[in-house]
Formats: C-alpha cells, structure tokens, sequence
C-alpha cells in the first residue's frame, strides 16, 4: 500500500485579463479530478498488485495511464500557480530573462516562438523548461498531459492548450487571442522562482 497521498492545492487566482472567473473555477475542479485520480491509480496498482498474475493486464494499463493523471495534476500546478499574486513582468536584471536572451537572443523573440509552440493543433500543453544538464532552455510540445516531456528537465513556465482552458471565454476561434491573455496574465516573479529552482 502506498501510505501518502497526494494533497490537492489551493490557489489564489486574482481578476485575470480575458479569463473569466467562472472559467478558472472549473479548470480548477478539472484539477482536481487529477488529484484524485491520481490517488486512485496508486492504490488500484496496490490493490491488484496482490494478485499481479491475476490483474496483469489492468496493471499494465494503469500503470501505463499514470503519467497522464500525474502530468495532469502537476502541470495545473504549475498552470495556476504562474497566474497567482497577478501580472507582473520579468524583471530586466532576472538570471531568468540573462538565460532567455542567451539561447533566443531577445526575450521577445523567445516569447513570439513560445506563442507560436502554443498554437500546435491538438490538446496539449507548450512547456519551457530548463536543462541541468547543460544548463540550458528547451521549449517542447506535450500532448495530452503527458506524451513529450523531456527527460531530466524541470518545468518553468507551461500554458494549457485544452480547449477547456480557454473556449469557454474565447470560443475555438479564439485560441490565439486567449494565448496573448494568458501571457498578459503571468506573475513572472513565480516563473522566475521556478527557475531560480531548478537552477540551485
Ligand atoms: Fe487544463
């Protein structure tokens, strides 16, 4: 049995930019179904673990399903959490906008290719992350919650391409206008102290 559980966060999301409140309270109780299907899996996979021989096959496809309950909790963490505190910009002298500029040369550029990752047909996500590695930025499409993310890398900064993001404010049209909303909307310092992070 696995003794803990994952917790569901709570998050303080100001008046956003386009984005209305409503939206963000059920994008909130999607997050939660996250939560606790994650929850769910672990103790399914405990529960048949008993009798693997018996539930190979239903352990194979939860096993296999787990990525995407977990991505989808933890990449909404990430998602609410970067609009918390409200909008404020990169500060100038941040380390974060120093390794921007290094690997995409201006800010501006990094930000209008990022948009453009955002606008991949399909559901998904567009993820920045950093690389300790090789101390460096990736950018990187993730379909569904889960299929695509990077190996090793941390996230910090990520904008939810489901249509239940967005259409409810924005329409299916509106995609590429509830992107700029959403960029709008970000308190940089919280990206920054992911970066700063994953960084130490
Ligand atoms: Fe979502």
């Amino acid at each position: 049995m696995y003794m803990k559980k994952f917790e569901e966060k709570t998050f303080t999301i100001p008046t956003l930019t386009g984005i209305s409140a409503k939206n963000i309270e059920e994008h909130l109780k999607l997050y939660s179904g996250y939560v606790k299907n994650t929850n769910t899996i672990l103790e399914k996979i405990a529960e048949y673990r008993q009798d693997s021989e018996k539930h190979a096959y239903a352990l194979g496809e939860l096993q296999r399903r787990f990525a995407f309950e977990f991505d989808g909790m933890r990449n909404h963490e990430y998602y609410f959490e970067s609009l918390e505190g409200g909008a404020s910009p990169l500060s100038p002298n941040a380390e974060l906008q120093n390794e921007i500029k290094e690997e995409w040369d201006s800010f501006d550029a990094f930000l209008a290719m990022f948009k453009s990752i955002a606008l991949t047909r399909g559901v998904g996500w567009a993820v920045l992350y950093y690389d300790p590695l090789t101390d460096r930025l990736l950018t990187q499409w993730v379909d569904e919650q889960h299929l695509g993310h990077l190996t090793g890398l941390t996230w910090i900064l990520g904008i939810d391409m489901w249509e239940h993001a967005f259409v409810a404010d924005y329409q299916p049209s509106g995609k590429k206008q509830y992107v700029e909303d959403y960029f709008a909307n970000l308190n940089w310092d919280n990206i920054e102290k992911n970066f700063t992070q994953a960084t130490r």
